[in-house]
């Protein structure tokens, strides 16, 4: 494969303070970027200085929304390293998302190269306060100038990197969820597998009016009988039910997380019952009123495990563990989030050195 190319900063950014980084707000100076060309392939791997792009105004991807983006997180340990969580399964996500947009595949084990050099030009811009990491933003666009709805024939992968804070400052507080009873986010058969703006624009609404209600996401249902549980803004979901953990299975309508995966390992690792399948949320609404429901939890990139201390469903309000994150929901946080720091033994295998 092609050589990456460096062009670095003149003027390097004032780095932002470790103890108010939010999530998303800052951007580090450089990012890669990589083109394609049909009858050339991806060409033209570079790290450049972090800028504005230039994009023709008919570029296909603003008026068709052609394009796929990941999501995941470069962490420091306390003894000086660099890891990644997985970064091969979201390079072989995007192959996934690829696949549904009609982009060309990517080079996965290239790709997650390429990603470690621009980590490696940013490694200053790596926080090193606890629960802090350097969120890294994978995207490919479609390019040419052209108005009629067809695949494209040009496209840029860019990479850039965003230091983030703590998801959680003051301890895990579970979170109050909706259950949406009107709009829907995917059908089987459509988009919702894969990881594409028009998924997010289709969130939104549904995101804002549960807000106005007090409540901090939806939880989606089947877009066809509205019965079956699918997942909860940007994560998957799961319930302890009895001494069965259940999640939705992958029927094609919502993501393929990777915290979910890890999640489902690290529980059968631990000898519990793991069942994927399809739960209507009347499951859960009786298991709350017999007892059984003992925890519930979203799984993402983003906050790793949300416990989930209520749900909402017309005009009813169901407590989840008396509304306190459960000891399953707080074993699996501290894992996983051990691992990525380098503080527990990765026994797995999942973590991969920067540097
Ligand atoms: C719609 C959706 N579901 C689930 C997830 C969780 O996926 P992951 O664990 O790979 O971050 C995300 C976040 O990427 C998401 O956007």
């Amino acid at each position: 494969m092609e050589n990456i190319k460096k062009v670095l900063t003149k003027n390097p950014k004032v780095k932002p303070d470790q103890k108010h980084l939010g999530f998303g707000d800052y951007f580090t100076d450089h990012m890669f970027i990589m083109d394609y060309t049909e009858g050339k392939g991806w060409h033209d791997p570079r790290i450049v200085p972090y800028a504005p792009l230039s994009i023709d105004p008919a570029a296909m991807v603003l008026h068709y929304g052609q394009a796929i983006f990941e999501g995941m997180k470069a962490y420091h340990t306390e003894d000086g390293r660099v890891l990644l969580f997985r970064p091969r399964k979201n390079m072989e996500r995007v192959n996934i998302s690829n696949d549904r947009l009609c982009i060309p595949q990517i080079d996965v084990d290239y790709c997650v190269e390429c990603i470690k050099e621009l980590i490696k030009v940013e490694k200053d811009w790596i926080p090193t306060e606890p629960g802090t990491s350097l969120y890294i933003r994978p995207f490919i666009i479609a390019t040419d100038p052209h108005l009629g709805v067809r695949p494209a024939n040009t496209y840029q992968f860019i990479v850039i990197l965003s230091p983030v804070g703590a998801y959680y400052k003051e301890g895990i507080n579970p979170v109050k969820i909706y259950v949406e009873p009107f709009y829907v986010r995917a059908v089987k058969g459509g988009i919702g597998f894969a990881k594409t703006p028009g998924n997010y624009a289709a969130s939104l609404k549904a995101q804002v009016e549960a807000k106005e209600k007090g409540y901090t996401q939806v939880l989606w249902l089947d877009g066809v009988e509205k019965k079956y549980i699918e997942e909860v803004g940007t994560m998957n979901v799961f319930f302890v039910i009895g001494d069965e953990v259940l999640t939705p299975s992958l029927e094609g309508s919502i993501l393929a997380g990777i915290t979910r995966m890890s999640t489902i390992e690290l529980l059968k690792s631990l000898g519990l019952k793991v069942t994927e399948r399809r739960i209507t949320i009347q499951e859960i609404i009786d298991a709350n009123k017999n007892g059984t429901l003992k925890e519930a939890f979203g799984t993402g990139t983003a906050a790793v495990i949300s416990p989930i201390g209520e749900l909402y469903m017309d005009g009813t309000v169901i407590p989840i563990n008396e509304g306190k994150i459960g000891p399953l929901s707080k074993k699996i946080y501290d894992t996983i989030t051990g691992i990525q720091s380098g503080k527990i033994e990765d026994t797995f295998h999942w973590t991969t050195l920067v540097e």
